[in-house]
């Protein structure tokens, strides 16, 4: 008994890990050295890679301490419905050009916000941002799903001019490292300036075959041409933009009656020509807007140039949010499909990505102004309605089944753009709190 605990004794000591002032361990003979001369490359390798990741922001003016206490907060955050798994239907249902890129756009807000145009620091340096260690969960899905277009655009449509841009925010920032993507993004760029043809006021056609403006381009084609301005340091590109979205509201904004400063969806000449306003259309006016301001107050050099752009666009987003709160009045807390037409049924897609519009003009604003409560107040509101209306799969409804924007019932199945939509609701609530601006739910 007594020759066992001398045995356990003398293990113990030798146990008992050496110091690095211990004397008794030589550089020549490896296995004598003290622990922590073994894992001095361990701990040079982990400060190192935290370097990598963290460099953006070292470089950037975020202090590091604001940056750890949102990473935190963004780590820990519960989005309140089921978040993971709409994220999986966005990526996995989403097949046309548009729905590719919008879950690629609310990936990155979600995931990766720091690199989003609503980030702190979107273009370090002025430039676009690049991976610094591992491809973002956002890039690896669009290199996964987009191939890079062979033809004038960025994906083959026959029928939309608008639709393959949305492809382009996320071919410039895998461009960085890949010149045949570059040069197609330029031949898209060319094709939307030169060659697509345009309403009478000058404003790109949504669609091929005939002259037609819909509410849906403006998410579509201005967030690319702004944010390719960026990339080509090229500010005629980011005026573009904002022209663009002003002559489209031009055309669409509705002037008089109850339905004021809402958008209707579709003039031109042709059938489908759509004098309603609806939902999801006046969202993805609002956020391809929101999306403009956001790159164009990223970017030093158009921040400095554009003040009166991004005034003049933040006046057109709230005008929409603006109308939206006054009709809305479905008794589901959803926004009716059609705004202001009292035979629609309330709907969980437009609704998701208006208040995603409204939480990213309320961050943006005066945060003494009680019209910045008010809308922000508005925006938790539509947010809880929708979370309601997300099922333990993640499946947002009723939901408009969008190619069929008229159908009178709800889609029966899962609508992948309103899938995306959850997201960017998700993260632009998120990053309010995250950031201070708006409280978290009680
Ligand atoms: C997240 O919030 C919801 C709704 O407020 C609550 O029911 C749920 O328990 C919360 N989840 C966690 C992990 O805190
Ligand atoms: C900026 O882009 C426009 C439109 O593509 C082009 O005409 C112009 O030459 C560019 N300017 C510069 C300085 O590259």
């Amino acid at each position: 008994m007594s020759g066992n605990q001398q045995t356990r004794s003398k293990q113990k000591a030798e146990d008992q890990p050496r110091s690095f002032l211990d004397e008794d361990w030589s550089w020549s003979d490896p296995s004598s050295w003290p622990l922590s001369i073994k894992f001095l490359p361990v701990a040079v390798a982990i400060i190192g890679i935290g370097i990598t990741v963290y460099f953006p922001s070292i470089s950037g003016q975020t202090p590091l301490s604001t940056l750890f206490a949102e990473n935190s907060c963004r780590g820990t955050f519960n989005y309140t419905f089921q978040i993971a798994r709409a994220k999986a239907h966005a990526e996995g249902l989403s097949t046309h050009d548009w729905e590719i890129g919008t879950a690629f756009e609310a990936i990155l807000e979600l995931i990766s916000p720091e690199k989003s145009v609503f980030g702190s620091n979107p273009f370090p340096k002025g430039k676009i941002p690049i991976r610094y260690y591992k491809m973002d969960e956002a890039l690896s899905y669009f290199y996964d799903t987009v191939p890079i277009g062979e033809g004038k655009t960025l994906a083959e449509n026959g029928f939309s001019v608008s639709d393959p841009a949305s492809l382009g925010v996320g071919s410039i920032m895998l461009g960085q490292t890949s010149p045949k993507r570059l040069s197609a993004i330029e031949k898209q760029k060319d094709y939307l300036l030169d060659e697509a043809p345009r309403y009478a006021n000058g404003a790109i056609s949504h669609r091929v075959e005939v002259a037609e403006l819909w509410s849906d381009s403006v998410s579509m084609v201005p967030p690319f041409l702004a944010y390719y301005g960026v990339a080509k340091k090229n500010l005629t590109l980011i005026r573009e933009a904002v022209r663009q979205c002003e002559l489209y509201r031009d055309v669409l904004m509705i002037r008089e009656g109850e339905r004021k400063g809402l958008w209707k969806h579709i003039v031109g000449p042709s059938d489908v020509a759509d004098e309603g306003a609806w939902s999801t259309g006046n969202g993805w006016a609002a956020y391809g807007m929101i999306r403009v301001r956001a790159t164009i107050a990223a970017w030093s050099t158009s921040r400095d140039e554009m003040g009166k752009e991004i005034v003049a666009l933040d006046s057109y987003i709230l005008e929409i949010i603006e109308a939206a709160m006054r009709n809305d009045d479905d008794d589901s807390g959803l926004l009716r499909n059609y705004l202001g037409g009292s035979t629609w049924f309330g709907e969980t897609s437009g609704t998701a990505l208006l208040a995603a519009a409204a939480y990213r003009m309320g961050m943006t604003m005066d945060r003494s102004t009680a019209e910045r409560d008010r809308i922000l107040k508005w925006a938790d509101s539509k947010r809880k309605a929708v979370a309601r209306h997300v099922d333990a799969d993640g499946v947002a409804k009723p939901a408009v089944n969008s190619p069929k924007h008229g159908q009178r019932e709800p889609l029966n199945g899962i609508n992948p753009e309103g899938e995306s939509f959850l997201l960017m609701m998700g993260a632009a609530w998120r990053d309010c709190v995250c950031s201070g601006g708006c409280p978290p739910d009680p």
